[in-house]
């Protein structure tokens, strides 16, 4: 891949001589008549074209060809420079430079072609068309040696775009790894001060972007949006392979899942003033969608936002903004897109494992034990009341047939008023008393319990 310009010393003295001469006589050497040494080497008929770039040399402008070069005599007449003259460098490429300019070799990380001394297969030691009397301009100079393919990618990252490599490495040498101007994370926020300031000051970031941006974003470019490495959200599967799973793997999936900007719905990438990176309140992300009727190709979802705001009356975890202590956003196996098991029907034969999501919170001895003083208020005595519906073999009553899941209208104990069966709204009729209630529902005529 090296194109590099490896003249020794040796044979410099031979080309040098042999290219003055073809500049002086434009016959191709053929002219006899010599140039005095003492004259200045740019003249009428000699390195005619020298200083007339847009770009001069300093020393070159001041005509000190001999800073550089060596014109000493020649009595044998070896060569065909005008005036008797050898000519060669008064130092190898590198130490010439620097009897002039600061080495460029002296941090950690010196580029390769300089490692070798080699100043001249970037610039032109006398002038040139071009910014910094580089050879060709930016960045085609660099592909001189590197594969171009850095710039040809479908989402590029402007700065290399614009050929701005300097903007991010070190031309010569760095003390930084890949001779970027900057360490890190330090060289992004240079540009992007609005991310430093979010790792900042927002409550929770995302752990890699702490770590490094290159983790996602490849900083030249990529074939994704952004430069990420990949595209979102295959990009977050790489360190979050469950969640992404979800989208396929799981047998009740949520829509915003398949949507095509996915994980980027719900989540920033980079930082948050809300736990888990959300991008809002975990109850406003909910009810920006459900805040109408969904189709889940199964059936309907009903308008969860206008039944909050119709029932204030709001069960435990949504009193916290909590959906997903009962909801996973990502998928589940369950209904309904539930954590843990919880029956979908009316009826339900009982055992512990079908009430595990509401287990997870209350108490299963309210269930499990048939007389009881102190495990429920839903007793007639020590007649345990939720063990009579809940606990049987066949038709055990599932906890929807009594209470509201999510809100009521400030019902006690979450009692429904009213409760589907079969396309039915039944009326609960129920009334709860300090030492007890009353309810009158479709299923049987009025009871009453007294603890
Ligand atoms: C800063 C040092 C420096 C100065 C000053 C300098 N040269 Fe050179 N010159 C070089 C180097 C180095 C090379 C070899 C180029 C290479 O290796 O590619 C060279 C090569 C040449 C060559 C042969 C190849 C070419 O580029 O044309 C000519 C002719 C030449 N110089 C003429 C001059 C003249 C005339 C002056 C004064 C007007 C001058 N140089 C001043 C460093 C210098
Ligand atoms: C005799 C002193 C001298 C020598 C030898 C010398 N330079 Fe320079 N160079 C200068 C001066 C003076 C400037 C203008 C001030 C500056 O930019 O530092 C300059 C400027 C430059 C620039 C910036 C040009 C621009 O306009 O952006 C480059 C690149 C450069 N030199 C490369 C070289 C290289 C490569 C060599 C060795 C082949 C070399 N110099 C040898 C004196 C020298
Ligand atoms: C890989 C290519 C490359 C090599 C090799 C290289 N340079 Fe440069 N150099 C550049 C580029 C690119 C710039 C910036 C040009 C611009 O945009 O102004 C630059 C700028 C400079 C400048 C002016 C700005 C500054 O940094 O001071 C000097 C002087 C210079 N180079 C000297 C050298 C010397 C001396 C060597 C050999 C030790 C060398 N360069 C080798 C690419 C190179
Ligand atoms: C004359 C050939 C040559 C030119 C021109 C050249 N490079 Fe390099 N560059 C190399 C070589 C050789 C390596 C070391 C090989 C490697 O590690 O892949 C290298 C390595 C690098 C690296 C890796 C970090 C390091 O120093 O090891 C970066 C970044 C780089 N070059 C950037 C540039 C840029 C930007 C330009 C244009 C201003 C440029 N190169 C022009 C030859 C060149
Ligand atoms: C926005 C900053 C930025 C710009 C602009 C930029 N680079 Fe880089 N470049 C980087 C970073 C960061 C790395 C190190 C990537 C890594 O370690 O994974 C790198 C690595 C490289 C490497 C080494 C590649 C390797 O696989 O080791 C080369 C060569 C390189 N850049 C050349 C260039 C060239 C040429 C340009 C201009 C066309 C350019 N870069 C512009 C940030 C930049
Ligand atoms: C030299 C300045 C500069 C540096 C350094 C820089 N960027 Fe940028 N970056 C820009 C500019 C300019 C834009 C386009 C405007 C914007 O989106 O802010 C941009 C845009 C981006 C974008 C959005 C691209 C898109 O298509 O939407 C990402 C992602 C990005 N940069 C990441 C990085 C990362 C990661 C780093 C560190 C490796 C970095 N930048 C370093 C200048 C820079
Ligand atoms: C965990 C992966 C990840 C890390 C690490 C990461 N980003 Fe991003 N970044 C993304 C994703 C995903 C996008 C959004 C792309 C989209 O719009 O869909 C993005 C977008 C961006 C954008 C353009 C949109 C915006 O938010 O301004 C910039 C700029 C950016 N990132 C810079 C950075 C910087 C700087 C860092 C390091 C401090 C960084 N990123 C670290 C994943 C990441
Ligand atoms: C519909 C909104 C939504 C979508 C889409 C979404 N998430 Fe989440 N995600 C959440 C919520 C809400 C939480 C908080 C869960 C909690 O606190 O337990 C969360 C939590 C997480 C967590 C932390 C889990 C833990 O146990 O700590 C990760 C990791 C995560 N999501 C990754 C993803 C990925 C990757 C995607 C895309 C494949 C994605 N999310 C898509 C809403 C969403
Ligand atoms: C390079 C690995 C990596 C990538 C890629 C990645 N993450 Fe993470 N993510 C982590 C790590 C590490 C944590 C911290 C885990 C912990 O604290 O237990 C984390 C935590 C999270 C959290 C929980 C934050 C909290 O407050 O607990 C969410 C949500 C999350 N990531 C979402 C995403 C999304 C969305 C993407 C894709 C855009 C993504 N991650 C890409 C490594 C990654
Ligand atoms: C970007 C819009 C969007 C967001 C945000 C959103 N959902 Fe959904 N949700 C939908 C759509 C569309 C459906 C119906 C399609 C489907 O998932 O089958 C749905 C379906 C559901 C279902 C029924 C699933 C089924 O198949 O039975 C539940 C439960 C649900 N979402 C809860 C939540 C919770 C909890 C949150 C907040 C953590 C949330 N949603 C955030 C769009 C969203
Ligand atoms: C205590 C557990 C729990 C919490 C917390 C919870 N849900 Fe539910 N959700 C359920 C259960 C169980 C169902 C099944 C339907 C039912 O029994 O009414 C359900 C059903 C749903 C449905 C489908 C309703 C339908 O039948 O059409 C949506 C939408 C929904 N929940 C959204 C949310 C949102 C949004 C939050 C937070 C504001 C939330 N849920 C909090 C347990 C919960
Ligand atoms: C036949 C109707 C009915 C069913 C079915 C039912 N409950 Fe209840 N539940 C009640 C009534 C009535 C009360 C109020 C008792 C009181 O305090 O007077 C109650 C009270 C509660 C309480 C408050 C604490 C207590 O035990 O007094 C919880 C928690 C509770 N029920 C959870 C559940 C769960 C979980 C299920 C499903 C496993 C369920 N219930 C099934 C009617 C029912
Ligand atoms: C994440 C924890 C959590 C889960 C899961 C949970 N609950 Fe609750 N529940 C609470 C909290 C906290 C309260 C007390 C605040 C209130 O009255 O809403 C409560 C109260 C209740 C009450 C009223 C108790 C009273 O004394 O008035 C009923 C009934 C109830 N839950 C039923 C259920 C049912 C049915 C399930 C399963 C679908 C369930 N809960 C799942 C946390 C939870």
């Amino acid at each position: 891949m090296r194109k590099q310009n490896a003249l020794g010393t040796i044979s410099l003295v031979g080309l040098i001589g042999f290219l003055l001469i073809i500049f002086a006589f434009p016959g191709h050497g053929t002219s006899q008549t010599p140039a005095p040494a003492s004259e200045s080497c740019v003249s009428a008929n000699c390195h005619v074209t020298m200083g007339k770039e847009k770009v001069v040399h300093n020393p070159v402008k001041e005509g000190m060809c001999t800073t550089c070069h060596l014109a000493a005599d020649d009595p044998l007449k070896k060569t065909r420079h005008p005036g008797n003259l050898v000519i060669s460098l008064v130092q190898p490429v590198a130490d010439l430079c620097t009897m002039c300019h600061e080495p460029k070799n002296k941090k950690k990380v010196v580029h390769a072609p300089i490692q070798g001394g080699d100043c001249t297969s970037c610039h032109n030691p006398h002038q040139s068309p071009n910014k910094g009397m580089l050879k060709d301009v930016m960045p085609n100079i660099c592909f001189q040696c590197h594969p171009d393919s850095m710039v040809k990618h479908a989402v590029m990252h402007p700065p290399v775009a614009g050929g701005d490599c300097s903007g991010c490495h070190d031309n010569h040498q760095s003390d930084f790894p890949k001779r970027l101007v900057n360490e890190g994370n330090a060289l992004c926020f240079q540009c992007h001060p609005d991310k430093e300031e979010g790792l900042k000051t927002r409550k929770v970031a995302h752990y890699p972007v702490k770590q490094s941006c290159t983790q996602c974003h490849n900083p030249h470019g990529s074939s994704a949006k952004a430069m990420l490495t990949a595209p979102v959200p295959e990009l977050c599967s790489t360190c979050h392979p469950n969640e992404v799973m979800l989208r396929q793997r799981a047998a009740t999936k949520h829509g915003p899942m398949a949507d095509q900007k996915s994980c980027r719905i719900c989540h920033d990438p980079h930082f948050s003033d809300q736990p888990r990176l959300l991008v809002t309140s975990q109850m406003a992300l909910c009810l920006a969608c459900h805040d109408k009727e969904l189709e889940t190709g199964k059936g309907k979802v009903m308008n969860m936002k206008a039944f909050l705001e119709a029932n204030k009356n709001t069960h435990g975890p949504l009193k916290g903004d909590d959906c997903v202590s009962c909801h996973n956003p990502h998928g589940s196996d369950y209904w309904r897109i539930l954590v843990k098991y919880y029956p979908p029907d009316f009826y339900a034969s009982y055992s512990e494992g079908k009430y595990a999501l509401c287990f997870s919170c209350h108490d299963k001895a309210a269930f499990t034990e048939r007389r009881t003083k102190t495990a429920t208020g839903f007793r007639d005595g020590e007649q345990n009341l939720h063990f009579v519906h809940v606990n049987k073999v066949n038709k055990g009553r599932t906890c929807k047939a009594c209470h509201e899941v999510h809100a009521d209208s400030g019902q006690n104990a979450h009692v429904k008023q009213f409760v589907g069966f079969s396309g039915w709204a039944m009326p609960m009729n129920f009334t709860q008393g300090k030492d007890g209630g009353t309810c009158a529902p479709g299923c049987h005529g009025e009871k009453r319990y007294n603890r």
